[in-house]
């Protein structure tokens, strides 16, 4: 990788991608205009309140304030030489919809000419090539890999930068801090490393999800056990093979979408992936009937642990507890619901402060998102039934356990 070098950069889209982006940018010394259509976000970035909940983000964005300005109006872009693009690439229809990226790379283009654009948000293949023609502009495929929860140290600590494109030297240089690894190749190959990999690792969870089906009918059989035991084969590897409720968050289920959208429209079927999406939709009913079978959920009182769509995170997009909390509704379960760090909750759902009010009076308590907090049922000594939906529990501290993929004790 080029040797690095301080710059003007620009980052349009201050979502979870875009903020944490710029704030690892700023505290690397980089001058950082970040640009949003959202005024009341912008607000709040320039009164220095971040508006999500990822660990480390507040503290690095203190750290490099004085290096950040945000604002809504294209022109002050000018002058940035490289500007990152980490707007929304919504699926709609399931096909992939990429007006807001169209309109915000012609805004860069008309107000930061001599600028390089590089494409973080996910694109389907050939998206950076049509904004380099429609623009003029050199434009750079950079996906990037970051999960939530973990993103402020995946961004200063990735696997591999990849950048696609002809002229790619300026955000090699950005990111040669990082020390990682320089994939340097096509545009389309760049955008089809990042599709492949979150399908694959769709595919893998899916896979898990399966072989736990298969563990709850063997009894003897816990799916952690197995999945411990296959990721210790290095040509498996130990992770994303957590068994649960599925896949959810922003990227997974709209990214599998639209790859497998894009391949059907070109001639050729994803037969692996259509599938994976299709093991991950049956999820929600089926932990709804696991937990149905061990108390009838009409009329019960249910409590429901974690909203987020994972833990160390606010965002409910893409939440499989979210669906699951709909299906026990329609199911006539009374549900009480506890999240650390989300307070939202639907019409009929009542959110409880903490774990043990949540906990109290239940009848059935189930586990939806991992959030570390919740291993504190360990020492609660409960004698009601406690659903795992994402194996984060020890089996042996409950009288009355049962989880997705285990069927010992
Ligand atoms: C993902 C990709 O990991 C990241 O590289 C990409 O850039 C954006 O999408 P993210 O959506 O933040 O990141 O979360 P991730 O940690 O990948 O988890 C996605 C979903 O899969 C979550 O719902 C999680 O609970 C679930 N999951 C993950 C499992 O069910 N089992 C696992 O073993 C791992």
């Amino acid at each position: 990788m080029v040797q690095g070098e301080v710059m003007k950069v620009g980052v349009v889209g201050l979502g979870y991608v875009g903020l944490v982006t710029a704030t690892v940018l700023a505290s690397r010394g980089n001058e950082l205009v970040g640009i949003d259509i959202d005024t009341s976000r912008i607000e709040a970035l320039n009164r220095g309140r971040i508006p999500i909940v990822e660990p480390g983000l507040d503290e690095l964005f203190r750290q490099s304030r004085d290096r950040m300005s945000f604002h809504t109006d294209f022109s002050r872009l000018g002058g940035c030489r490289v500007v990152f693009i980490t707007l929304p690439t919504p699926t709609v229809d399931g096909r992939i919809d990429l007006s807001a990226l169209i309109a915000g790379c012609d805004g860069v283009a008309r107000h930061a000419p001599g600028c390089d654009i590089a494409i973080k948000s996910t694109v389907v293949p050939g998206t950076a090539r049509m904004i380099g023609q429609r623009t003029g502009m050199n434009v750079i495929a950079n996906p990037e890999f970051t999960r939530e929860g973990s993103a402020v140290m995946d961004t200063e600590k990735p696997d591999r930068v990849v950048v696609g494109g002809k002229e790619t030297s300026r955000v090699e240089e950005i990111w040669a801090f990082t020390g990682a690894p320089v994939i340097r190749t096509t545009w389309e190959n760049a955008e089809m490393i990042k599709y492949a990999s979150n399908a694959f690792l769709a595919c893998k969870i899916s896979f898990i999800n399966e072989m736990a089906d298969l563990c709850e009918k063997i009894p003897g059989c816990d799916v952690e056990i197995v999945a411990a035991g296959m990721g210790m084969d290095r040509r498996i590897g130990p992770h994303f093979l957590r068994a649960g409720l599925g896949y959810g968050g922003s990227c997974f289920p709209k990214d599998t979408e639209a790859l497998a959208s894009y391949a059907r429209e070109r001639g050729t079927r994803l037969s692996l992936v259509e599938s994976a999406m299709d093991v991950n939709s049956r999820r929600i009913l089926h932990v709804a009937d696991a937990a149905d079978r061990i108390v009838p959920l009409k009329g019960a009182r249910v409590a429901l642990l974690g909203l987020a769509f994972k833990e160390n995170t606010d965002d409910l997009r893409g939440s499989r507890s979210l669906l699951l909390l709909s299906e026990l509704l329609r199911r006539g379960a009374h549900v009480t619901v506890y999240d650390p760090v989300v307070r939202y909750a639907p019409d009929g759902v009542y959110m409880a402060r903490d774990l043990a009010s949540a906990v109290e009076g239940s009848d059935i308590i189930i586990l939806a998102t991992e959030w570390p907090e919740f291993r504190q049922l360990e020492k609660m000594a409960l004698s009601v039934p406690v659903f795992d939906g994402r194996r984060l529990l020890n089996p042996s501290s409950f009288s009355n356990y049962s989880g997705v993929g285990y069927s010992c004790g």
